[in-house]
């Protein structure tokens, strides 16, 4: 099934994208005496192979027809470094590959498929000597005799590998589409690869309802997370979820779309989140209209520089967190305790509230916004402490600073995002002498993550976000189209 979802994966891509030639001779560097160009690897083609080279581009194709014995390919790739492009391995005789000893690197990120070895029935070890990088996933499959398990633990660390039936697999369970009355096959699983998705996935609405305890050992998930209409109401059932290391398999790492019934997050032992591409992306779309993030998960996900497609979510209030330390809730500047770290609501701080600033002193993490308005404060000193603001369901500017006109200075040292689904976050008006002008609010700008500054109406740089996020949710609808023409197939 993973094979299928793959090769649709791919004709999707190459009906709209460039040939894998292609992709290589734009993606990479390449010395034009250094190219192979051979649809395969045998004696006719292997005359073509540019000895000399030690980085070579092209494509690698071992196959059925691959008739070279191996000490003469020894020759041949003898010099063999860098490979920057494709190598494919499949339905072979080979029982070794030490003609790839001397291989270093393989740069692969460019194309659809960069490794695989896969239906190779004499293949009894991946013998990589000397290779320290391979820059995309390492597939190997339904090799019956080959042992992975030296290769995985050796290389664990270098590529996502989605190494599994042959003779001896990676660790852990691999799995694709999620069927909820097939989920005992993953008991006892502590590690999972490749997607876990979660489709048409009904728990509460079938009869018996579904037990999700098998899934209850997964501590890591080396793949992306999709929950694609479900029934489910939290994800709490991860209880030993720690770290999801996702890639770009999909368009987006955490999907949540089309679950009427969820109204939180919870995945109570969550830590790491990565991917392979830039920043971890996050959809919340088609939720509960109650659907919150606590102050923590949020907190969480702005550390990690999370980027979100979509978020229709709120931030949960009143809710005891799970480490203990509640949250002080914004009821006036007179009534705010003394040594709040993080605020929940929308801190206003107007004219005659100068003499309770210093009570933002420790003030870390603001869920909600703050505004900051005729007051005769000259700097913001007292929110030195300050590193994130989030507004969620709000259309409003989170972070305002207006008619000040005593204000000389913005400076702001420790925050990092202020984040909000408004096009602006920050925005300063009428403030002070013109002491923010274009340089010190790119200044100002560069020092946060994805928060755009705007003041008296101009805009601190001139990128339009929006266009960029639309973009990505159409190529991610229609990978989805594709799935769902698949699955109705
Ligand atoms: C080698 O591969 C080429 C390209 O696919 C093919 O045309 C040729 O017939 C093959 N030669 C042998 C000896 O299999
Ligand atoms: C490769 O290098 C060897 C020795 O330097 C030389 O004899 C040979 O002609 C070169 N081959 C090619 C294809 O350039
Ligand atoms: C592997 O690397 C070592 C150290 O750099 C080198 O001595 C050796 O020749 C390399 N092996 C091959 C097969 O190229
Ligand atoms: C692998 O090679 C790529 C491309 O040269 C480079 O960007 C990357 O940092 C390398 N990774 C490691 C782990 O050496
Ligand atoms: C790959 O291996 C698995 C498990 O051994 C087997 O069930 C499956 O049929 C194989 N796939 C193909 C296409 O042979
Ligand atoms: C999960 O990942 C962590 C960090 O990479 C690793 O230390 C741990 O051994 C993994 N646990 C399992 C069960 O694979
Ligand atoms: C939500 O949960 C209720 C009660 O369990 C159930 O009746 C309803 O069908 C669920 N709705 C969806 C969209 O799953
Ligand atoms: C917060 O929760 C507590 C206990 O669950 C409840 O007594 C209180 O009324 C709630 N406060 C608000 C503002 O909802
Ligand atoms: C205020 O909070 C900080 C950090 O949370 C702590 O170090 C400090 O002791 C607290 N001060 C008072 C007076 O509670
Ligand atoms: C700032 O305004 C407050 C009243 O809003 C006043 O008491 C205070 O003296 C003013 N401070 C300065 C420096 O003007
Ligand atoms: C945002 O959600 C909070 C909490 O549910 C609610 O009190 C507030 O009115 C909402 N704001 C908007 C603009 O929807
Ligand atoms: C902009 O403001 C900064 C500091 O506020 C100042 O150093 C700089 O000279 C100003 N630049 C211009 C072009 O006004």
């Amino acid at each position: 099934m993973l094979l299928i979802f793959l090769i649709f994966i791919s004709i999707a891509q190459c009906a709209q994208e460039l040939s894998d030639i292609e992709k290589i001779e734009q993606a990479y560097d390449c010395d034009p005496k250094c190219w192979f160009r051979e649809a395969e690897v045998n004696s006719s083609t292997i005359t073509q192979w540019p000895v000399n080279c030690t980085e070579v581009c092209g494509i690698m194709n071992f196959n059925a027809g691959s008739d070279l014995p191996v000490f003469e390919l020894q020759t041949y790739f003898k010099n063999l470094r860098v490979l920057k492009g494709v190598l494919q391995f499949s339905y072979t005789k080979y029982a070794s590959i030490e003609f790839l000893l001397s291989l270093e690197e393989i740069h692969c990120d460019a194309v659809t498929l960069g490794v695989s070895f896969s239906f190779n029935s004499n293949l009894e070890v991946l013998n990589f000597n000397n290779l320290t990088n391979i820059t995309c996933d390492f597939y190997a499959y339904n090799n019956t005799i080959l042992d992975g398990t030296e290769f995985c633990d050796r290389y664990a660390d270098l590529a996502l590998m989605f190494v599994y039936n042959n003779f001896k697999n990676c660790k852990g369970c691999v799995s694709d589409q999620l069927h909820s009355t097939e989920l005992d096959k993953f008991r006892g699983c502590t590690a999972i690869v490749n997607t876990m998705f979660f489709m048409f996935f009904n728990v509460y609405t079938t009869q018996p309802p579904i037990d999700l305890s098998p899934l209850s050992d997964i501590q890591n998930i080396s793949g992306c997370l999709n929950f694609y209409s479900t029934d489910l109401h939290d994800f709490s059932f991860f209880e030993k979820l720690e770290n999801i290391k996702s890639n770009k398999y999909a368009n987006v790492d955490i999907n949540i779309f089309e679950s009427y019934n969820l109204t939180r997050f919870r995945m109570p032992a969550l830590k790491t989140i990565e991917t392979t591409r830039d920043n971890f992306i996050i959809n919340v779309e088609k939720v509960h209209d109650d659907f919150c993030f606590t102050p923590s998960e949020m907190l969480f996900f702005l550390k990690n520089e999370v980027i979100f497609s979509k978020i229709e979510a709120k931030i949960c209030q009143n809710v005891t967190e799970e480490d203990g330390e509640d949250d002080c809730i914004f009821d006036g500047m007179s009534k705010l305790d003394n040594n709040c770290s993080d605020v929940l609501g929308k801190i206003t701080i107007g004219s005659g509230d100068e003499a309770y600033v210093e009570k933002l002193r420790n003030v870390k993490n603001i869920y909600g916004g703050i505004r900051i308005e005729n007051t005769n404060l000259t700097n913001l000193e007292f929110l030195g402490s300050l590193e994130y603001v989030a507004s969620l369901n709000d259309s409003a500017v989170p972070f305002q600073i207006s008619s000040n006109k005593l204000l000389q200075n913005a400076s702001l040292p420790n925050l990092k995002r202020v984040f909000s689904t408004s096009r602006y976050q920050i925005g300063f008006q009428e403030n002070g002498n013109d002491f923010l002008n274009s340089t010190a609010c790119l200044f100002l700008m560069n020092q946060l993550f994805l928060t755009n500054v705007v003041f008296d109406g101009n805009e601190c740089e001139a990128i339009d976000r929006t266009n960029q996020n639309n973009g990505a949710n159409w190529i991610f609808r229609l990978n989805f189209f594709i799935l769902l023409l698949w699955v109705s197939l």
